[in-house]
């Protein structure tokens, strides 16, 4: 089947608000057979700029080529995860034609913490979005997932988005204990957030083997990690949170590997790091090309 169908169909459905998770409600398509493919999850590509780049007029060459990659008909909403220093530079290039959000917050909202970063000074720049639990901040920085349960928490109470990244280092890989590992991030990541807060919640799913490595996992691996994925969001909060929920891919993403793995059923777009500081590749990774996967 071309998913290349579906993906048209979830375009015609029109979101009337691009960049929130939307809940099928006429699976009417005759082209559709799997609940997936029924869910109208427009594919979402995410830059995580991470200590990048160095300078703000840097910032300003990368956005605008960026955005102008970013077409009146493109088949992803795209998301922009920028140091706090450039976000609202970013944020005014950007306009309405992608989101920017933070690439993490501090979970407290005000008072001795030096350093920190919380949800309303960002909400007071117009930044509605953060990242939480990316693994260099749970290796570099400590983070547990307690720490990044918080952070969830905070965002969606104070009406913020998050995309919560999970995911298995090598050793875990090699002990076919991924899907263990995504199951106990997701429980303890999510832990206190309802089905209704779940509507500002995306998962980014990023084995720590491949981020930075240029080792992708194959589009098969990462399918049924993401299947898995989708199942533990079902039995946490049914059948229709699971399938709303956009779950993306991370690591080592490039216009070479995009288009395989977007055309996987329950890979909705991608976070990407090395890729998304080039505005070329990132162009391409946004303006995927749909792949017919029973050819
Ligand atoms: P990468 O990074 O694309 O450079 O592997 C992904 C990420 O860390 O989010």
């Amino acid at each position: 089947m071309k998913f290349s169908a579906a993906f048209t169909f979830l375009l015609l459905a029109g979101t009337t608000n691009a960049f929130v998770n939307k809940q099928f409600t006429s699976p009417s398509f005759p082209g559709c057979t799997t609940s997936t493919e029924l869910a109208a999850r427009k594919p979402f590509m995410t830059g995580n700029w991470k200590l990048n780049p160095q300078t703000k007029a840097e910032a300003v060459d990368l956005a605008r080529g960026i955005v102008d990659s970013i077409g009146e008909d493109s088949p992803s909403d795209v998301g922009l995860f920028v140091p706090f220093p450039f976000l609202e530079t970013v944020q005014n290039i950007a306009g309405d034609k992608l989101i920017v959000g933070a690439e993490m917050i501090t979970p407290e909202m005000k008072g001795a913490f030096t350093g920190g970063v919380s949800p309303t000074m960002l909400k007071s720049i117009g930044i509605e979005w953060a990242l939480a639990g990316h693994s260099e901040r749970r290796t570099i920085n400590g983070e547990s997932d307690e720490d990044i349960n918080a952070q969830c928490k905070l965002l969606v109470e104070n009406d913020m988005n998050v995309v919560l990244c999970i995911g298995e280092t090598l050793e875990e890989f090699e002990k076919s204990l991924v899907d263990a590992v995504c199951e106990i991030q997701l429980k303890k990541g999510l832990e206190g957030i309802s089905a209704d807060q779940m509507s500002a919640v995306t998962i980014a799913y990023e084995p720590v083997w491949a981020i930075g490595t240029g080792k992708v996992a194959t589009p098969e691996i990462a399918q049924s990690v993401h299947e898995s994925i989708r199942q533990i969001l079902d039995k946490m909060y049914g059948s229709s949170v699971s399938e709303s929920t956009r779950i993306l891919y991370g690591g080592s993403v490039s216009p070479d590997s995009v288009d395989g793995l977007l055309a996987q059923p329950d890979i909705d777009g991608g976070l990407v790091g090395g890729a998304s500081l080039d505005a070329t590749s990132f162009g391409r990774i946004i303006n995927f090309e749909t792949v017919d996967v029973m050819a």
